[in-house]
């Protein structure tokens, strides 16, 4: 866990779009606190269970048990010498754990990337996303659409669109989320870790830039993976 990157950005953003990419490309281990959750409903655990009234609201859960869940996943992986996180934390709580966490581990966030974009493309992108429930791929029917019409064209699964994921709630979500996680940016900023993206961008100049801090953060570092 010496370096620790950290994805922000609103619902929509494209922080899993990135992370994405950042594992295909470099082999980074990406963590997820989305991904984690879906995992946990999808099990039916009594922590998913517990979840999907928060998430079906568009509220975050609990700070407690998301930071015990997250902490105790964390701490359960091989973690590579970078990873990313994405998603976590989302509360000035959750941003003392991570930092906790990390530093009980001889690591270091090295950088807080935040995705910007304007709210009404995310509204657009969010009422657009679906998802292999095999693979994971993410599409996006208004920019990339697969060939054919709600099939993965890496597995030919029936595409998914999440069940938060419906433009009531994305406003809300929305709304929510930046009441709650902008003191978690303001906090990251003071400390000089915050770097913005324009991430209204295509796709790939975002990646590039993401890319580019990570190369400038890691180049003083010997030997990571
Ligand atoms: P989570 O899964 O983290 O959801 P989120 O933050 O709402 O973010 P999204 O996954 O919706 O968007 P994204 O930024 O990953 O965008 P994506 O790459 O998919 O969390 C789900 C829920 O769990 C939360 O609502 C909360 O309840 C709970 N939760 C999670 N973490 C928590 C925490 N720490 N504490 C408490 N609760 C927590 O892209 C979106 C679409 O746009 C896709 O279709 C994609 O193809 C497209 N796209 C991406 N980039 C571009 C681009 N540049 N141009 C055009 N289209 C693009």
């Amino acid at each position: 866990m010496k370096n620790t990157f950290l994805l922000f950005g609103l619902p929509g953003s494209g922080k899993g779009t990135q992370a994405q990419r950042l594992a295909e490309k470099f082999g980074l281990q990406h963590i997820s606190c989305g991904d984690l959750f879906r995992l946990h409903i999808k099990s039916n655990s009594e922590f998913g269970q517990k979840a999907t009234t928060y998430i079906s609201r568009g509220e975050l859960t609990p700070d407690k048990e998301t930071t015990m869940m997250f902490l105790e996943h964390l701490a359960q992986q091989a973690l590579s010498n970078t990873f990313v996180i994405e998603g976590f934390p989302r509360t000035l709580p959750q941003a003392a754990a991570i930092e906790s966490f990390i530093t009980a581990k001889d690591g270091y966030i090295k950088q807080a990337i935040f995705l910007d974009v304007e709210v009404e493309e995310l509204v657009k992108r969010i009422s657009g996303r679906r998802i292999c429930p095999i693979c994971g791929h993410i599409y996006n029917l208004y920019y990339f659409p697969p060939q054919q019409l709600e099939i993965c064209e890496i597995d030919g699964a029936l595409l998914e669109r999440r069940t938060d994921d419906k433009e009531q709630l994305v406003r809300h979500r929305l709304h929510t989320y930046l009441v709650t996680e902008s003191p978690v940016w303001e906090y990251f900023r003071t400390k000089s870790l915050l770097t913005k993206i324009d991430a209204m961008r295509p796709i790939e100049e975002v990646s590039s830039d993401i890319c580019q801090i990570l190369s400038d953060s890691l180049a003083s570092e010997v030997g990571y993976d």
